[in-house]
C-alpha cells in the first residue's frame, strides 16, 4: 500500500461523507476500499450493541453472517480487539478461536482463518464497534503498516458516524428495540430477541412500528402464524412512552371461561370458593403500561362481551369488591385469524372488533421477505452455536439455496425449528464435536416441492452428551407426532387418540415444536 494508492482509495470515501447515501451502500464502499488496499480475504464492520457485536456489513463472509450477533464475552479475539489501544494483529499461533472460522466464502471444507487483525472504531470518543480483516493464508498481512490501518479506521469511524446521523428513522426504531431489550432483561424474561431483517417488507414494518408505537392507539397485529407478531408487540410497547412500565400479556386461547373475570380484573379474598387471597387482575398489573391480548381471535363470545364492557367504560371492579377504579392501559392485540371474516361468520363480535382494530398492523409472511431468510438463519444458528457449545455453525451453499427456495408456511417459527433440528442432525453425522459444524441441505429436511417432509430423517436418539436433554426430548416428541400422523393419514383426532392425548393439546404441542398444524375451522392451514 503506497501513500498514493491509499489516498486514491480514501478520497472518494471522504467525498461520500457529505452525501446522502443509504448506510448499507456507504458501508459497502468502505469495505470495498479496504479490500482494494489490503490483501484480506474477508473484512467486516461490526457495531457494538450492548454486550454483542452486530455485523453491519461484510465482504467475503457468508451472507448469513449479517444475521448473527457475536457476544463479546464468548469471542476472546473480538474482546481483545475492542480493548486494544490501536490496531491489533494476532500471532499465527495465538490459539484463540476465530469467530469467522467456516464463514469465509468460496472456501471448501473448513479451512480455518490464519491471519487476522482488526481495530476498534470510536465515535465521539466512545467505543462504537470494530473493523476486522481476515486472511486464509499465513503471513498475508506481514507488510501492512499499522499506522495506515489506524488512518483507515479513523475514516471508517467518520463514515459510520455520518451514516448514523443520516439514518434517523432507522435509529429510532433500533433505539426502541434496545429499550425493549433492557426492559425484557429487567423483567427477567428468558431471551431478549430483536427483529432481524433488512428486506423492504421488513423495513416498512419497522417504519410502521416507529409511527404508531408512540401513540396511544389500540393496535391489532395480524399475520400468519409464526411471523413474529409477539416480537412486534414488544417493539410497539418499547417505542411508546409507556416503555418503562409493564407490558402484560394475556393469552386468550388459554383462558378458561370461568376464570376470565378474575384473570382480567382480579378478586378480593373470599370472592368465590378458592379465592383464598386478594389478587390483582391483568388490567391493574398493566396500569400505566400496555396490556397485550394475544390470540384474541380465540376468545369465546361470552368472554368477548365481558371484555368489551370494561373497554367501553374504562372502569374495573375486582370480583367481590364494591370499589370501582380507573386504570390507564394501552391495549394491543394479536391474532393469526382473519378477524373480519370471523365477524362475518358470527364468531367474533363486530363491536369488539372495531374497538380493538383502531390501527391494524399486518406482519408480512416470511416468503415475502426475500433474503431475510438467510439473516434470520444466521441469528438462529448463532443461538444454536451457543446452546450446543460449538465453535461455529455454518450453512453450506446448497443449504442456503434450499432455505431461499422453501415457501415457509410456518414462517419464522418454522425456520427457527428447522434450523434447530438441522444443527442436531449435522451434529449427529459427526462422530466428534467439530470446531465448525456445517449444515447441508439434507440436514434441513425440507421437502422438495410436492413431497412430504423428511420426518424419518430426525434422529430420535441423538449422540449422548453432545446435546442438551431438552432438545433431545423435543426431537423425540416431534418424531412421535410425525409418526402418529403418518400412521393415521394425517388425521389429527386419530393421531391424538393413538398418543392418548386430547386433540387440542396435541395441536398446541405440535405448534410449539414447529410442526404444521391445522386451523381450528378445519381449513388446511399453515405450519407453525
Ligand atoms: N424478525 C424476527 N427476527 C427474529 N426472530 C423472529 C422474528 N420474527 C419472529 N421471530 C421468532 O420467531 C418465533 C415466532 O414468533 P412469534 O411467536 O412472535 O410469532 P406469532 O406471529 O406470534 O405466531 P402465532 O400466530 O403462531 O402466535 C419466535 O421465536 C420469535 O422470536
Ligand atoms: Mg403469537
Amino acid at each position: 500500500m503506497t501513500p498514493q494508492s491509499m489516498l486514491a482509495a480514501m478520497l472518494p470515501l471522504v467525498a461520500d461523507l457529505a452525501r446522502q447515501i443509504p448506510p448499507s451502500e456507504r458501508y459497502r464502499r468502505l469495505l470495498d476500499a479496504v479490500r482494494r488496499l489490503l490483501p484480506a480475504d474477508a473484512v467486516a464492520l461490526l457495531r457494538l450493541d450492548g454486550d454483542a457485536l452486530v455485523p453491519l456489513a461484510v465482504d467475503g463472509l457468508a451472507p448469513d453472517t449479517l444475521g448473527r450477533r457475536f457476544l463479546v464475552g464468548q469471542h476472546p479475539r473480538l474482546q481483545a480487539l475492542l480493548q486494544a489501544a490501536g490496531p491489533l494483529r494476532f500471532a499465527p499461533d495465538c490459539g484463540l478461536p476465530d469467530p469467522y472460522d467456516g464463514l469465509v466464502e468460496h472456501v471448501h471444507g473448513h479451512l480455518p482463518v490464519h491471519d487476522c487483525m482488526g481495530c476498534a472504531l470510536r465515535v465521539q470518543d466512545r467505543p462504537w464497534g470494530l473493523m476486522t480483516l481476515d486472511a486464509l493464508a499465513l503471513s498475508r498481512f506481514d507488510g501492512i503498516d499499522m499506522a495506515a490501518l489506524q488512518s483507515l479506521a479513523d475514516l471508517a469511524a467518520a463514515t459510520v458516524a455520518a451514516a448514523e446521523r443520516m439514518d434517523d428513522l432507522a435509529l429510532r426504531a433500533e433505539d426502541a428495540q434496545r429499550r425493549a431489550e433492557q426492559y425484557r432483561r429487567a423483567a427477567g424474561s428468558e431471551r431478549a430477541r430483536r427483529l432481524v431483517g433488512r428486506s423492504a417488507a421488513h423495513r416498512a414494518l419497522l417504519r410502521e412500528i416507529a409511527l404508531v408505537g408512540p401513540s396511544d392507539l389500540t393496535v391489532l397485529v395480524g399475520g400468519e402464524t409464526g411471523v413474529g407478531k409477539e416480537l412486534v408487540v414488544q417493539a410497539l410497547h418499547a417505542a411508546s412512552p409507556r416503555a418503562g412500565r409493564p407490558l402484560v400479556s394475556l393469552n386468550c386461547a388459554a383462558l378458561p371461561e370461568t376464570l376470565v373475570e378474575s384473570e382480567l380484573f382480579g378478586h378480593v379474598r373470599g370472592a368465590f370458593s378458592g379465592a383464598v387471597a386478594e389478587r390483582q387482575g391483568k388490567f391493574e398489573l398493566a396500569d400505566g403500561g400496555t396490556l397485550f391480548l394475544d390470540e384474541v381471535g380465540e376468545l369465546p363470545l361470552a368472554v368477548q362481551a365481558k371484555l368489551l364492557r370494561v373497554l367501553q367504560n374504562g372502569q374495573l371492579q375486582r370480583l367481590g369488591s364494591d370499589r370501582e377504579h380507573r386504570v390507564d392501559v394501552r391495549l394491543v392485540a394479536a391474532t393469526n385469524r382473519e378477524l373480519a371474516a370471523e365477524v362475518r361468520a358470527g364468531r367474533f363480535r363486530a363491536d369488539l372488533y372495531h374497538r380493538l382494530g383502531a390501527y391494524p398492523l399486518q406482519v408480512p409472511p416470511l416468503r415475502e421477505r426475500g433474503r431475510d431468510v438467510l439473516l434470520l438463519a444466521g441469528s438462529f444458528l448463532e443461538e444454536q452455536r451457543a446452546s450446543l457449545g460449538l465453535g461455529n455453525v455454518r450453512l453450506d451453499a446448497d443449504a442456503q439455496q434450499a432455505l431461499l427456495a422453501h415457501a415457509w408456511p410456518g414462517n419464522v417459527r418454522e425456520l427457527e425449528h428447522v434450523l434447530a433440528r438441522a444443527a442436531l442432525r449435522a451434529l449427529g453425522r459427526h462422530g466428534q464435536r467439530p470446531r465448525v459444524l456445517s449444515v447441508c441441505a439434507g440436514d434441513l429436511g425440507l421437502a422438495a416441492p410436492g413431497q412430504p417432509p423428511a420426518a424419518a430423517a430426525t434422529p430420535a436418539v441423538l449422540p449422548a452428551g453432545t446435546v442438551p436433554l431438552r432438545q433431545r426430548v423435543q426431537a423425540f416428541e416431534r418424531q412421535a407426532i410425525e409418526q402418529a400422523l403418518a400412521g393415521h393419514a394425517g388425521n389429527w383426532a386419530a393421531a391424538a387418540r393413538a398418543l392418548d392425548m386430547d386433540r387440542a393439546n396435541l395441536v398446541r404441542l405440535a405448534r410449539r415444536l414447529g410442526l404444521a398444524v391445522p386451523a381450528r375451522n378445519g381449513r388446511s392451514a399453515p405450519a407453525g
